[in-house]
């Protein structure tokens, strides 16, 4: 009795399993979705952030700034992805603080059987923050988050020729995308330097920022201390 139900069970799961991949089907081949396939270079707006060289040197860990704001999102038939993002963020309550990040990242994506996307980062993905208003304004550290994308469509506009529409895990849409080219541009696929030394290179260099602010701060404390000392002084005398 108890193997056959087990059995059932599991021959339930199985058609549920064989059911919910034919409901959704491998997305990729569906046409409604795919005015042409996602492999190549897409770019939003102006179209001045691509993927590739000119971009990112992630050997330097450095940054050209491209000419306006965008994204930029490479995939190649061998499943690597490429993502370079230049965006500032406004502060509604400090309107003065506008800080801009600027971020690359590379590594493997898989497209999945509901529709989803997910990327997984090699460990060489890095961005670089300028925020005027905190107490380190300008800092690099390491980016190596995966990336969930609830699904994507792909229209042919009449005008500007395939387009791509990206929705993050909360639904939310990357600005739309034109395709750039349709074989991807992209750095090497594989991760570009050595991490362990360069994650500390890049800790480094931040905390080299803060410990001038941590002796800031130990001679602000140094004269605080001297004033109450003064102070205390005076009234014991
Ligand atoms: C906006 O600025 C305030 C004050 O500096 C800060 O506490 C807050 O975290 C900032 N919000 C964002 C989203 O950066
Ligand atoms: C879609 O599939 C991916 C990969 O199997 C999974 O991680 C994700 O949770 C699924 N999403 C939903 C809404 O079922």
């Amino acid at each position: 009795m108890k193997v056959t139900s087990t059995l059932t069970v599991l021959l339930a799961s199985l058609v549920q399993t064989v059911l919910s991949q034919d409901q959704f089907g491998p997305i990729q081949y569906d046409s409604i979705h795919n005015a042409t396939a996602i492999t190549g270079t897409w770019s939003s707006g102006s179209k001045n952030v691509v993927t590739g060289a000119g971009f990112a040197d992630p050997v330097k860990v450095t940054f050209t700034y491209p000419k306006t704001t965008g994204v930029s999102y490479s995939f190649s038939d061998s499943m690597h992805y490429e993502i370079a993002r230049y965006r500032f963020n406004s502060n509604g309550s400090e309107p003065t603080c506008i800080t801009g990040i600027v971020s690359w990242v590379h590594g493997t994506y898989s497209l999945n059987a509901n529709g989803s996307i997910t990327m997984t980062p090699f460990p060489d993905g890095f961005q670089q923050i300028q925020d005027p208003c905190a107490a380190v304004s300008n800092f690099v550290e390491p980016y190596e988050f995966v990336e969930y994308y609830k699904g994507w469509r792909i229209f042919l506009d009449p005008n500007f020729g395939p387009k791509l529409h990206l929705f993050q895990f909360d639904g939310q849409p990357v600005a739309p995308m034109f395709q750039v080219s349709p074989t991807p541009n992209m750095l090497p696929t594989q991760p570009l330097r050595n991490i362990p030394s360069d994650v500390g290179k890049v800790r480094r260099s931040t905390s080299s920022a803060s410990s001038v602010l941590d002796s800031q701060r130990t001679t602000v404390g140094l004269l605080f201390v001297g004033a109450v000392a003064m102070v205390l002084s005076s009234l014991l005398l």
